[in-house]
């Protein structure tokens, strides 16, 4: 086998993240979820009180935090200089830190700082690594062997991140109309600060809509088989 990278975008609750770590799993790639790097260094300026709109602050706390996230894709963990933040109401995913997080990630200083982290993760994987987020086919590695958009029309994207919302145990706002709104307000703060509405040159668009949780994986899983 080949050692392989392979860069996955797309909107809030396209399901990036749940394929992405079953493809890791299932072709022996090391899994890196940048969007939880987002919400993790989100959450210690939130720990700081330090105002997220503010660039300078955020970007000098993006540089002084630890992040700790486990690249194995059976086992999720993201610590925050040692505090496990991966789940609950008060972790990375809670409503806190994701109504705070675009603008977080909007400043520049704490994008260039959080893209080296990443590269640094994939480039340490022996055999490989899937990474998903924003900009990872564009600007994080747009080298990598196999560059996918995964999207997904807004209700299924809304159904999808209300059963996350559940299931992660991460808040009872799971009201769909609130749903909704966090879904389609966080892409459109987003998609002004990276591009991932649209697919970039040489990137594989994969609309997962009509398709189950399987035949996603398995459409990711042949393009990873071609190259590895
Ligand atoms: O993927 P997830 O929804 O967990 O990402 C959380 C936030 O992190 C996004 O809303 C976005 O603001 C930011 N993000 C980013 N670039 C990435 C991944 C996530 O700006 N590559």
């Amino acid at each position: 086998r080949r050692r392989v990278l392979v860069a996955v975008d797309g909107p809030s609750g396209s399901g990036k993240s749940s394929v992405s770590r079953e493809v890791a799993r299932r072709s022996g790639l090391a899994y890196l979820d940048t969007g939880a790097m987002y919400r993790a260094a989100c959450w210690a300026a939130l720990r700081d009180g330090v105002d997220v709109t503010d660039p300078v602050a955020a970007a000098v706390v993006a540089r002084a935090v630890t992040l700790d996230l486990s690249t194995d894709p059976d086992h999720e963990r993201v610590a925050v200089d040692g505090v496990d933040v991966t789940a609950g109401p008060d972790g990375i995913r809670g409503e806190r830190v994701t109504s705070a997080v675009s603008a977080f990630a909007a400043h520049p200083g704490v994008r260039e700082e959080l893209r080296a982290r990443q590269r640094d993760v994939m480039d340490a994987a022996p055999d490989g690594c899937i990474a998903e987020g924003r900009d990872i086919t564009t600007v994080v590695a747009p080298d990598a062997d196999v560059r996918v958009l995964l999207t997904a029309d807004a209700d299924a994207r809304v159904e999808r991140r209300r059963a996350q919302v559940v299931e992660s145990g991460s808040g009872d706002a799971v009201e769909v109309v609130d749903v909704r709104a966090g879904v389609v307000g966080r892409d459109a703060a987003d998609s002004r600060v990276t591009s991932f509405l649209s697919a970039a040159d040489g990137v594989v668009t994969l609309d997962s809509s009509a398709l189950t949780f399987e035949q996603t994986v398995q459409a990711v899983l042949r393009l990873v088989r071609e190259v590895q």
